[in-house]
């Protein structure tokens, strides 16, 4: 990793002056490149780094996505953060964290976009606005043996992207493409950290049914026909534990993990 100057707009004195978690951002790193941010917060973590530990990047040379993708990360347009916490959870409830974090997130992109309705929760890590990805998210346990030491919460977020590779292009969306106006990296990733805290300590003190009540509403899909791998019907919500509910065929089905994609096979043609 390189240590930092950082670009003009991702400001770390800036940052911390938006400031008012408790623990998330209070140590702060800001880089002009990496290979991974959730690498190096992995690494400081084990290296025993306070809990709330932030690092972030202006560009990434080997971001990872969820399922071994690729998360391409240009310099100059967006946000590549890593915060390593030790959050009072049992290992059941570590599902939900990515859905608290993707609360957070729809917290944040709320704050800038100003259309509720144009952001929805696609379960279980990414952000969509008018249906195109705007953020990923990647929780990576950090354990010695069974036992859980902290999690690494990955967290990448388009936001001043105007361009696209071939593979992403018309599946992706970036805060300055659906408003019409270029955002202050400082600003928004301030913002995405003091909702993240948030939304962990809610999850922490009343447990996942307080953040699925609220994942509910803003789900993608939600009443639509959908596929999750094998499994195919209506999406109706996400239970207590996290999982995604499927109104199959054959009765309602839990899926816990798998690649949800909208149904297109009944579709008329
Ligand atoms: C996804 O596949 O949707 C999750 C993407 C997570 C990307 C972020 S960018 C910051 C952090 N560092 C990485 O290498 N990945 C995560």
């Amino acid at each position: 990793m390189t240590a930092s100057s950082a670009k003009a707009d991702l400001d770390r004195q800036r940052v911390l002056d938006r400031l008012s978690t408790r623990r998330i951002g209070r140590a702060l790193t800001v880089l002009d490149e990496t290979d991974s941010t959730n690498d190096d917060a992995r690494a400081a973590f084990i290296r025993g780094a306070p809990s709330g530990l932030v690092i972030v990047a202006d560009h990434q040379r080997q971001g990872r996505g969820s399922r071994g993708r690729v998360w391409q990360s240009p310099a100059g347009t967006d946000l590549y953060v890593s915060i390593a916490d030790r959050p009072m959870l049992s290992p059941a409830v570590l599902p939900t964290l990515t859905l608290a974090v993707g609360l957070a997130l729809a917290d944040t992109l709320d704050g800038f976009v100003q259309a509720p309705e144009r952001i929805a929760i696609k379960w279980p890590n990414d952000l969509w606005i008018d249906r195109k990805k705007c953020c990923g998210i990647l929780v990576e346990a950090v354990a010695t043996g069974a036992q859980i030491e902290g999690v690494v919460i990955g967290i990448g977020l388009n936001v001043n992207r105007q361009a696209w590779p071939d593979e992403l292009r018309g599946q992706a969306t970036s805060l300055a493409q659906a408003t019409g106006q270029a955002f202050n990296r400082s600003e928004v990733l301030a913002s995405l950290l003091q909702h993240v805290e948030a939304r962990i300590d809610q999850l922490v003190a009343k447990g996942p049914s307080a953040i699925v009540a609220q994942i509910n509403p803003r789900l993608a899909m939600r009443g639509e026909r959908v596929r999750c791998d094998d499994v195919a019907g209506v999406l109706t919500g996400v239970a207590p534990n996290g999982a995604l509910c499927i109104e199959t065929a054959s009765g309602p089905v839990e899926v816990i993990a798998g690649t949800l994609l909208p149904d297109t096979t009944c579709d008329d043609a």
